[in-house]
């Protein structure tokens, strides 16, 4: 079952419903907030001071990053534009009893060739089971080849931000944001303090690990794995959050980031996809 949902300020998402799982997904970034199974609570973190406006990325769920991940582009906005424009919704096909699919599709436009100027398709597919997996296949439609750095900037719903590990990173090199540093370390990741890193040469599998749940995240098309909270202060100073935020939630960010860019050959097609289990 599916239904689409506009609030007052006339934003758009549709909620999915079947027997394993329900999920709410925004028309605006093809921005899913919420995906709870039928027996827990929202795997994903969504805060409470989120705005659901037109323009304004929702700060949870999976915003999209691309065709840029960061802000090292000047004629880009942090982290692109996909996550701020309206996808058009494609289709939604019931699967089975346990299991709905969801496609959606941005094109450029006139204001998206002023920003970055490619012809392209992204289209977004969500299958919203026992298990969330989400894609996005990037598809060249120029004549030249096309440059993206791209992300799925989950952000997980955690007990405490005391309590969890994050598995399947150790020896692999990052590069530490607040450092501009290189480092590598040979022990599961804990957050005592802020901490923003691409992890670079990432496997395809990375766990988080809680309290009372173990997430498996299954990543391919990816070769970099950003680990991302802000801790008390930048939580404090952060738009749409507020300042315990921090404690609650963990980004892990199944990423192409940085030099790990990937060229989208004329013509062709690019798919960064993720499944998480738990
Ligand atoms: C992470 C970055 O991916 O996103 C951080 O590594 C950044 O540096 C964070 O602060 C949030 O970005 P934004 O644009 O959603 O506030």
């Amino acid at each position: 079952m599916h239904k689409i949902i506009k609030n007052e300020n006339g934003f758009e998402y549709i909620e999915v419903k079947n027997s394993a799982a329900k999920a709410k997904i925004a028309l605006q970034g093809a921005h899913i907030f919420e995906y709870t199974r039928q027996d827990k609570n929202n795997l994903l973190w969504l805060s409470e001071k989120s705005v659901f406006e037109q323009g304004v990325a929702i700060r949870g769920g999976i915003p999209l990053c691309w065709p840029r991940f960061g802000s090292l582009d000047e004629s880009l906005q942090q982290h692109g534009f996909a996550r701020v424009s309206m996808f058009k919704l494609i289709n939604v096909n019931e699967l089975n009893e346990f299991s709905t699919e969801v496609l959606f599709e941005l094109r450029d436009t006139k204001e998206s060739r002023a920003l970055w100027n490619h012809q392209f398709i992204l289209e977004v597919k969500m299958v919203i089971s026992q298990t969330l997996s989400i894609s996005m296949k990037t598809k060249n439609l120029d004549e030249k080849d096309f440059m993206i750095t791209q992300a799925f900037h989950t952000y997980f719903s955690i007990s405490n931000i005391q309590n969890i590990s994050i598995k399947g990173l150790e020896n692999k090199f990052y590069f530490d944001t607040l450092l501009d540093d290189k480092h590598k370390e040979d022990q599961a990741i804990k957050v005592e303090k802020e901490i923003d890193r691409v992890y670079i040469d990432t496997d395809d599998e990375v766990f988080l690990i809680d309290k009372d749940k173990n997430i498996k995240l299954h990543t391919l098309g990816s070769a970099s794995t950003v680990v991302w909270n802000p801790w008390i202060e930048k939580s404090a100073k952060m738009s749409y959050m507020s300042k315990n935020a921090y404690k609650e939630f963990v980004c892990i960010e199944s990423a192409n980031a940085f030099d790990d860019f990937v060229m989208v050959k004329s013509k062709k097609t690019h798919t960064l996809s993720l499944t998480i289990s738990f």
